[in-house]
């Protein structure tokens, strides 16, 4: 049993995008797949609710106490989504029990400072110092061509800390979470968006 956890401080940076969307990747393969939402908004758990019943199944893991709980016995990936603000004691605990965390950063000038203050906390932690999290940074609404992709991987520089993907802004991210579904369950249609994923899903799956 693995767990992934989506965090990043800074609200509206991709978090619940982020976790439906490794949710629904990892539902294709053999993975019983349950998603955790902790956030009060409950983005994930409402995307879930829509979700259509023909799709790759993804469980949910209910944590609605706020805190991380076991996640059920037949749970073979558990993916857990996070809410802003995070930081401090409950951030601590949170990493005590995941393998991997995916941090969205957005190349905004506020989004990169916001993230510049939880990477510092980040480094300080015991579980992230003796390298039992993985952590790795996602672009999102990242165009990699672009001079605010540039900015993005000189300022991730400092922290030491690998961008394994940029994902680009593009309206379809918005019209699938309307429709519990992802750009993975589109058969095919989004092949271009789906390749910049690619080297998040490996990094998740290697053994570091
Ligand atoms: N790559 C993207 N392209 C376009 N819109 C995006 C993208 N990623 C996220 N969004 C949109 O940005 C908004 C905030 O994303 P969300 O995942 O809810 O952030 P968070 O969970 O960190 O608050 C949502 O409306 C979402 O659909
Ligand atoms: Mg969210």
């Amino acid at each position: 049993m693995r767990t992934f956890m989506v965090a990043n401080p800074k609200g509206g940076c991709g978090k619940s995008t982020v976790a439906v969307h490794l949710a629904s990747w990892f539902a294709r393969s053999d993975e019983v797949v349950y998603l955790g939402d902790l956030d009060r908004q409950q983005s994930s758990r409402q995307w879930l609710e829509l979700r259509p019943p023909s799709l790759p199944r993804i469980r949910h893991w209910n944590l609605s106490g706020g805190e991380v709980t076991q996640p059920p016995g037949d749970c073979s990936l558990a993916i857990l989504d996070t809410p802003a603000g995070l930081h401090g004691k409950p951030l601590k605990k949170m990493l005590s029990e995941v393998d991997r965390v995916v941090v969205p950063v957005s190349p905004s000038r506020f989004d990169m400072l916001a993230s510049s203050e939880f990477f510092e906390e980040l480094a300080e932690i015991k579980a992230v110092r003796k390298e039992k999290v993985g952590i790795a940074i996602v672009g999102m609404r990242v165009d990699q061509r672009t001079l605010s992709s540039q900015q993005l991987v000189e300022f991730l520089q400092q922290f030491d800390l690998p961008l394994v993907s940029c994902i680009r802004s593009a309206q379809r991210y918005v019209q699938a979470i309307d429709t519990g579904t992802t750009l993975f369950d589109t058969h095919g249609t989004a092949a271009k968006e789906i390749d910049q994923w690619r080297p998040l899903l490996d990094w998740l799956v290697s053994r570091r």
